[in-house]
């Protein structure tokens, strides 16, 4: 029998910083160094036939960071953007974001919506990139606007159900994650696609984000395949 690939992987790209302490040199090399295994990871999910990668590449937390390492971080956004949507067409992957996008600085929101729409016709696989986001950002959010529609009319409250919850959020037209990934030795979801990743599979590996490569995300794949997903039944 054929191996099921999962639909939806999310990832929670983490261990730059002490990727690049252990070399010696500064956070930022170790962001740029994730800048490839991003580029790897996407190509070997447009390989095995993944259709959604949702990569969290900038929480809401993260503004809490030294100034110069969110500038670096929204910088290297920008320049990645403009090198890879050629990449991304040639390769039929349709770029996609969520969270609070607004609250970006505005070259990186303008890079980002130039990104979506240059891309906008692609349909061999969706990269979703998670920037501002953060979980309970996004359910509050949620939560606001399905309040209003009950207050406008639009909605009775009675008929809120976790299906119109789903299709409030910034994730309404994706598929819950499958599985779930987390590099360098960290185990939590960090404000990460809660709702959604309630049935999901997770998948830690302690190596750091710069040193994952292809042969990681197969693993990662064949973990998910041995896994027995009952969703609560027996
Ligand atoms: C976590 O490592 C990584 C981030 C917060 C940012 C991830 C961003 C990139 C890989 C670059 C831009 C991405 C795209 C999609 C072009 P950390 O800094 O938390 O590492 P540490 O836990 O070792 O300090």
């Amino acid at each position: 029998m054929e191996k099921k690939i999962p639909q939806h992987i999310s990832v929670i790209m983490d261990g730059n910083g002490r990727w690049a302490k252990e070399k010696g040199k500064a956070r930022v090399f170790g962001h740029r160094n994730g800048v490839k295994a991003v580029r790897e990871i996407t190509e070997a999910c447009a390989e095995v036939g993944v259709k959604y990668l949702t990569l969290y590449a900038f929480s809401t937390e993260n503004w809490g960071r030294p100034s110069f390492e969110v500038n670096a971080l929204m910088g290297l956004l920008v320049e990645t953007l403009k090198a890879e949507i050629a990449t991304l067409n040639k390769n039929n992957i349709r770029l996609k974001a969520i969270g609070d996008l607004t609250g970006l600085p505005p070259k990186t929101y303008k890079a980002l919506l130039q990104g979506m729409e240059d891309t906008a016709a692609n349909n061999h696989m969706t990269l979703v990139l998670a920037l501002n986001y953060s979980s309970r950002w996004d359910i509050t959010n949620a939560v606001r606007r399905i309040a209003e529609e009950c207050n406008s009319g639009a909605l009775d409250y009675s008929e809120i159900t976790a299906d119109t919850i789903s299709q409030y959020l910034s994730t309404a037209d994706i598929p819950d994650p499958e599985l779930v990934i987390r590099s360098s030795g960290e185990q939590r979801l960090s404000n990460f696609l809660l709702w959604e990743s309630a049935y999901s599979e997770f998948y830690f590996t302690p190596v750091y984000w710069p040193d994952f490569t292809k042969a990681h995300l197969h693993e990662a794949i064949a973990s998910f395949q041995n896994r027995d997903r009952r969703f609560g039944k027996v």
